[in-house]
């Protein structure tokens, strides 16, 4: 029997239609970039008023011709609700775009800003592995990134500083954002002296957590191509390193959006050094995770499906995945932890506080 007899037309279309949404969304990601690219959410911030097509195109020195096509990729990022918009004039019929509070997170001046994220995450270096990924599911032992690129992500970011340098900018803007859970979440750090951020990059979030809690001495652990130079204060000091090595003491290891980027048995080693360099204290130490945990049952549609976008970026760039509450249980058990608790779960991230 044919297709359209067992299931009828509408249905065929309605299922015509899904397959062409999906074929197209990369579309809105890429209009999402255009308009970061163009800094228009800063432009509409600054009007301080609903812009009008027209303003935004001379502001933009968009030539005449081109006006329809800024409304068009204005348009898709009006339906996908990153700009809204409003009556100019209460009485009047025009109307101009306004923010929303997605893009109020775009605005490059503001210290939450992900507008760097977008144009990172965007970057053709993390995009065009994609073209790779049938391959890495036929005989191919190596990961997207290493098939398109020739080498691995870590090997790239060492040659391509620029690259590395907006991914360690878009790292810390997003660790800005994330810092918020802890402003309640004090308990957390309450009786602890010492503490080491794992991979902290340039240090954004132990910056936070060291100007919250003066009395705490902070230390960020990181590669030596990304901590040199970096300002320390009395509180605050970079150690140039390996997390595979070793791990300086601390009576709390922060860790955050690292192990997602490697597989369970690098994980399960870089734990070890966690559990070391808190074992070597008199304090009976913790690890705070700051990362995903998938939980598709309970998660909104929403939430659920960009955290397993994520878990698919970490499977093209890297050897890494996202886990689930019982995967990260077992790598917790098989370096030596002995109990875990998820004290708070905030947007994409979750803290578990991980005991010896
Ligand atoms: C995804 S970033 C997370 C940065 C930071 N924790 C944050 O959330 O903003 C991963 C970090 O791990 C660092 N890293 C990678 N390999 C490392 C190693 N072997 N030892 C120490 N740090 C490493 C990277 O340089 C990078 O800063």
């Amino acid at each position: 029997m044919e297709l359209d007899q067992e299931l009828g037309a509408n249905e065929l279309f309605q299922a015509q239609c899904h397959i062409y949404k999906h074929m197209y969304h990369y579309l809105e990601s890429m209009s999402l970039k255009c308009a970061v690219q163009l800094g228009i959410p800063d432009i509409i911030h600054k009007h301080k008023q609903p812009i009008t097509l027209r303003e935004l195109a001379s502001d933009l020195q968009v030539p005449p011709t081109k006006a329809n096509c800024l409304q068009r990729v204005m348009r898709i990022l009006v339906h996908s609700g990153f700009f809204a918009t409003n009556k100019i004039h209460e009485n009047q019929e025009e109307e101009g775009y306004v923010l929303t509070t997605s893009s109020s997170l775009l605005l490059k001046d503001s210290p939450t800003s992900l507008s760097t994220n977008v144009l990172a995450m965007l970057d053709p270096a993390l995009v065009t592995p994609w073209f790779s990924v049938a391959d890495c599911f036929q005989g191919n032992e190596l990961t997207p990134f290493e098939t398109y690129h020739g080498m691995n992500f870590w090997e790239y970011g060492k040659k391509n500083h620029e690259f590395i340098n907006s991914l360690n900018e878009a790292m810390a803007c997003d660790s800005q954002l994330v810092s918020l859970i802890f402003k309640d979440h004090k308990e957390i750090f309450e009786g602890v002296a010492s503490l080491v951020d794992v991979g902290g990059g340039t240090g954004t979030l132990a910056r936070a957590i060291a100007d919250a809690y003066p009395h705490m001495k902070c230390t960020v652990l990181d590669l030596p191509q990304v901590v040199a130079d970096m300002p320390e204060t009395k509180s605050l000091k970079f150690v140039a390193g390996d997390m595979f090595q070793s791990i300086p003491s601390a009576e709390a290891v922060l860790i955050k959006s690292v192990l997602h980027n490697w597989s369970d048995e690098d994980c399960i080693k870089i734990l070890n050094r966690c559990r070391e360099a808190i074992a070597s204290t008199e304090k009976e130490g913790k690890m705070i995770l700051v990362e995903m945990v998938i939980n598709d049952e309970k998660d909104k549609s929403n939430l659920a499906e960009t955290k397993l976008f994520v878990d698919l970026q970490m499977m093209a760039i890297c050897t890494g995945r996202e886990r689930n509450k019982q995967e990260w249980a077992r790598l917790f058990s098989e370096a030596g932890f002995s109990r875990y608790k998820i004290t708070a779960t905030c947007g994409l991230n979750s803290i578990i506080e991980v005991y010896p």
